[in-house]
């Protein structure tokens, strides 16, 4: 199937769409084994070119992005600081930087703090964008590695207990998951949030209007014995409105050693990283523990949609 644009989760609503994806991610996976050699990029006219255009810090994005191209055998030109290295410092709208860059590459990954700023770029680019986190709307690309981790960690992806531990209002890469999983068969969440950072209500209108079982204000002791899944995010201290806001949360929820004590021994722990207080690293070395894996799989995801879109 054509990739162009990738701009929200819900572009992955058709499960053959999806198995693609997975099935090539699988592929990716295992390039440096097979050495086939059809899954590079092809070069003709000449070698493609990635540009990333990130104007929120990133390691795990900007990098698997990077890393991704290179392994394809492409090349990349990289802004990583737009806010002060890029043409906004004198007055450049998004629009005019992505109308100019694009005539230098033939994909954008951008970063953007403004939600819908994915989706004003891809309206003027001449060539395909992909969001790489839009302020707190959505990251499209975390979701889909974040279910290529659960598929290939549980063997499934459809009857699950999905445990959505943290920042609920701010997070994009819950907002996109929870997108994701919604479309999937007989999932349930449990949002478990501090008070101020419940999740989202049109997300919550959409699973009540489809019938999807969720469970808000949960307490973290009384559901994670029952989780297939613990996702958990950081407070996006960035996206609070001032100190006193975060400082009211700050250390409001913590996955500490009676939390794995509850746990089924199959439950898997996620997180999309950055991590801080959260999640201890004396969590590291348990089998459940996930999340650095989680994050390699973002690698061979961000591979195969290049592959995707690019050919
Ligand atoms: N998960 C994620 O988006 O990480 P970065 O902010 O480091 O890209």
């Amino acid at each position: 199937m054509k990739l162009n644009h990738i701009v929200e989760v819900q572009q992955f609503r058709k499960k053959e769409l999806l198995e693609e994806v997975f099935s090539l991610t699988e592929r990716m996976e295992r390039l440096d084994e097979t050495g086939d050699s059809s899954l590079l990029l092809s070069h003709t006219p000449r070698k493609k070119i990635l540009a990333t255009l990130f104007y929120e810090p990133s390691t795990r994005t900007r990098l698997s992005f990077e890393s991704a191209m290179k392994r394809l055998g492409g090349e990349i030109i990289s802004t990583e600081d737009a806010p002060h290295f890029s043409s906004m410092v004198k007055g450049e709208t998004l629009e005019d930087t992505i109308r100019v860059v694009a005539s230098f590459s033939d994909l954008i990954v951008l970063r953007h703090y403004e939600e819908g700023s994915a989706k004003r770029a891809s309206l003027v680019s001449p060539v395909p964008i992909i969001n790489a986190g839009d302020g707190p709307g959505q990251h499209p690309t975390q979701a889909l590695l974040d279910l290529y981790t659960i598929k290939k960690e549980l063997g499934r992806i459809n009857n699950l207990k999905v445990g959505l531990l943290g920042d609920l209002l701010y997070s994009r890469t819950i907002h996109s998951l929870v997108w994701l999983l919604a479309n999937q068969e007989n999932i349930e969440f449990y949002f478990i949030s501090p008070e101020p950072l419940r999740i989202p209500s049109d997300i919550t209108v959409y699973l009540r209007e489809k019938d999807i079982f969720f469970k808000e204000n949960c307490n973290l002791y009384d559901i994670s014995s029952i989780l297939d899944v613990l996702y958990v995010t950081r407070l996006q201290k960035e996206r609070f409105r001032n100190k006193e806001a975060y400082n009211a949360v700050v250390g409001s929820y913590v996955v500490d050693k009676e939390i794995l004590l509850s746990l089924k021994p199959d439950t898997k722990i996620l997180h999309p990283l950055p991590r801080t207080s959260e999640l201890p690293s004396d969590i590291d070395l348990d089998p459940r523990a996930v999340y650095f894996k989680q994050a390699e799989n973002g690698l061979y995801i961000r591979m195969a949609l290049l592959k995707m879109i690019l050919e």
